[in-house]
């Protein structure tokens, strides 16, 4: 069985955004307190983070973290999370049924931020709260001074303003489970109202409408139709939220995934430019996946909590080989629509839903899915390139017909780096990948990473951290003149670094949030 791969450095999507490799913080389960915050572990510091945690947060790549939440944040009051910590409020947060004792609130978080070296993307509560709220909540944070709010800020302690620019108006307010919930038209009004004062500002922010929590939503299309008939001219993104699930007997499904999430994102940007055409705009709207993953959400209702507890365990799911392959290919699908996908947040970052997992004590520890997206943020550099895959298909039942290989290759003329992120979904037998490298002369292959399991349901624990883990693949790979053969095993992430000639020059990347140049 095999497959073929062409790319040229001419034929290019886009830059490689650093934002698409964001996560999200929200106040759920044991994310927060027990996670990032933690203050009688070892390695916690002076305000309470652990050690442990930033340092795999940091070795993961993240850019960018959505903060604080998700669900949450449609019932909460920001004012709770600030000022002295031992007189805030402790409240219900009815969204995840939990305590919330706001021991971490805004300025914890941006001190957090700056040591994990990643930009904050703050959502604003447009479920219980509005317009005056949000404005609130912009003054205590961006504005320098000199005002109540921005002077209460420097009283808590923060004399800088935070600089905040990517803020989203809400989240998932087509959910019925959302605190809040409304109707396309509620809250294409709210959002356009909300985003017309928060300009009024500050007019440099990038705004993101919410968009539909899935693409199975009935009101998917309809609702980013009405939402941005409201806002178009108000607000830069608009959101897609998408998970993913193995259900029992379709691991061929499953892992066909991205399928789903590419045509969640071409159908968000056809229904944009669609408004955009209505209104004879030359704006293009952007896409922002602000919650993406694989989550075993079939399972949340065992373990809501039925008595209100602080920091519940609730879905700290223990992700397989099988998971980080659809991880690594819906980051795949992600930079393939580098040309309109503007951000992107792994939900989430911290035992709930997440990469990293930590225990009370001990030191914190790698799920699965921790490898491909740190693979990816780390290797995929400069411009992403058109691909032409010819493949094998299967057949699934979520999917219908799909290729049994996926790939993304990303080109860095500069570095001489050209990499190629590529999945195998065949399930019994490798597939040969043919790599057309005749518009890459003198580039070598410098290394195969794969991450695959003889069993594909295998997971690391807290006692068995490295069980799955990326390892370099020697004599995988075959030259025969222009072209490079790589065998890819059944159920695989792979990662293949090929280095050139470097010209030396600066070309593609994201220049304007490229991780290195901005945030350190
Ligand atoms: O990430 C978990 C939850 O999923 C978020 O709170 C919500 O926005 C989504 O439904």
């Amino acid at each position: 069985m095999h497959a073929t791969l062409t790319a040229h450095p001419g034929f290019t999507v886009g830059p490689v955004r650093r934002r698409i490799f964001g996560s999200f913080v929200e106040h759920f389960g044991r994310c927060v307190y027990g996670g990032i915050h933690q203050p009688d572990h070892p390695t916690a510091d002076e305000d309470g983070f652990r050690a442990d945690v930033l340092a795999l947060v940091r070795e993961l790549g993240v850019t960018t973290v959505r903060y604080p939440g998700g669900n949450f944040v449609s019932g909460y009051r920001w004012e709770d999370g600030v000022g002295p910590v031992d007189q805030r409020p402790v409240r219900l947060d009815g969204s995840w049924r939990s305590i919330e004792t706001n021991q971490v609130g805004l300025g914890e978080f941006s001190r957090w931020a700056a040591r994990a070296g990643v930009e904050t993307m703050l959502a604003v509560n447009l479920g219980t709260r509005g317009v005056p709220e949000a404005l609130d909540l912009l003054e205590y944070a961006n504005h320098p001074g000199g005002t109540r709010l921005s002077d209460l800020r420097v009283a808590h302690g923060a004399p800088e303003p935070y600089g905040i620019r990517m803020w989203c108006l809400g989240n998932e307010m087509d959910g019925p489970w959302q605190t809040g919930h409304k109707t396309a038209t509620e809250y294409g009004r709210l959002a356009a109202e909300t985003a017309r004062a928060m300009r009024m500002l500050d007019p440099g922010l990038e705004l993101v409408a919410c968009g539909s929590s899935h693409s199975q939503m009935p009101t998917f299309g309809g609702w980013e139709s009405t939402v941005l008939a409201e806002t178009y001219d108000l607000v830069d993104h608009v959101s897609a939220h998408a998970y993913y699930e193995h259900r029992p007997g379709d691991l061929g499904g499953f892992l066909a995934s991205a399928v789903d999430l590419d045509r969640m994102i071409e159908a968000v940007v056809a229904t944009a430019d669609a408004v955009g055409a209505r209104l004879r705009s030359r704006k293009r709207i952007m896409v922002s996946v602000d919650e993406w993953n694989v989550w075993y959400q079939s399972r949340l209702p065992d373990c809501l909590p039925a008595d209100w507890t602080r920091a519940p365990r609730i879905s700290e799911d223990a992700y397989t080989v099988a998971d980080a392959v659809v991880v690594g290919n819906l980051l795949i699908s992600l930079l393939r629509h580098s040309d309109r996908v503007a951000a992107a947040c792994q939900a989430q970052l911290v035992n709930t839903i997440a990469p990293i997992r930590a225990e009370p004590d001990g030191p914190a520890w790698r799920q699965t899915i921790f490898h491909p997206f740190a693979q990816a943020a780390r290797y995929a550099r400069g411009t992403v390139l058109r691909t032409e895959l010819t493949a094998p298909t299967y057949d699934t039942e979520p999917h219908g017909s799909v290729p049994v290989l996926d790939a993304v290759v990303t080109h860095d003329p500069g570095a001489g780096a050209l990499t190629v992120l590529a999945v195998c979904r065949e399930q019994s037998r490798p597939v040969r990948l043919d790599l057309d490298l005749a518009a890459f002369p003198g580039y070598e292959l410098l290394e195969h990473s794969v991450l695959a399991d003889s069993e594909t349901g295998a997971a690391n624990t807290r006692d068995d951290p490295d069980r799955v883990r990326p390892r370099s693949a020697t004599g995988s790979a075959r030259r025969e003149g222009s072209a490079l053969s790589v065998l890819l095993p059944p159920v695989s992430w792979n990662v293949l670094r090929l280095t050139g000639p470097a010209t030396g020059d600066r070309v593609g990347g994201d220049q304007v949030h490229d991780r290195e140049e901005v945030i350190r």
